[in-house]
């Protein structure tokens, strides 16, 4: 099955700012997405963690359905919960047209990718700063996403870790790679040039946003930044 329309579009018009709703106001859901699609957005990260993969817990399929209903933008769900292959069917009848799961949470990442592929969604494969290139090598055929984590995953606010720009640098290098990379932890106005010119297109952005006053401006602020920051 072709990769999903959304996630083509998305591919269509890179650098793009992906709002992490980790640190949006829940009470005002539908406003900040609202605010978000007025400011341009393509796409929205979420966040679904499972207390076990990573030292916190967050939120699952009700909220996927919910943002699903109130938005027709792309949903890239970061999946950081072990046994993804239990879960990605469920995210995706949800509503999610990405699905990343991480390497080191399954035995089988290959298969995973493939049966998100089947199921008409883009597949990701995210690796934490401490894993190696080395380990996701044989899979990058079935990504259509790699997301490089630059910081450990489990929260927001967290410092940008400055390995995952060795690595970026090293997939954008090879001329055989169709995956978009992606970089997500401690993006801000400071450490998104130097991702992009590293070869990151999908920028995922929480604190930096939602923490601004008004994150319509900061989006903008971000993106126009992300484009000037392309060779
Ligand atoms: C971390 C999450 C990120 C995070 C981004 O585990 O995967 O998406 O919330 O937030 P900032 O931009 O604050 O690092
Ligand atoms: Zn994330």
């Amino acid at each position: 099955m072709p990769p999903n329309d959304k996630f083509l579009k998305l591919r269509a018009s890179l650098p793009a700012v992906l709002p992490s709703l980790l640190m949006c106001d829940f009470g005002h859901l539908a406003d900040d997405i609202a605010r978000l699609e007025q400011a341009g957005a393509q796409a929205l990260h979420l966040d679904v963690m499972d207390g076990h993969f990573v030292p916190n817990l967050t939120y699952g399929l009700p909220l996927v359905e919910t943002v699903r209903r109130l938005s027709s933008l792309a949903i890239e769900v970061h999946l950081m919960i072990t046994e993804p292959e239990k879960w990605v069917g469920r995210y995706i009848d949800a509503g999610s047209d990405m699905v990343t799961f991480h390497v080191e949470a399954t035995n089988e990442p290959g298969e995973v990718l493939q049966e998100v592929r089947k199921r008409g969604a883009a597949a990701g494969l995210a690796l934490n700063p401490p894993t190696p290139l080395s380990a996701i090598e044989t899979y990058l055929p079935h990504c259509d996403v790699v997301l490089v984590m630059s910081v450990m995953p489990g929260f927001g606010g967290q410092a940008f870790d400055p390995v995952s720009l060795e690595k970026l640098q090293a997939l954008h290098a090879r001329p055989d790679l169709q995956a978009v990379l992606e970089i997500d932890g401690g993006i801000n106005a400071k450490t998104l040039p130097a991702a992009v010119a590293a070869g990151a297109r999908n920028l995922v952005v929480g604190s930096a946003l939602f923490h601004a006053k008004d994150y319509g401006v900061a989006f903008h602020d971000l993106t126009k930044m992300a484009r000037e920051a392309v060779h």
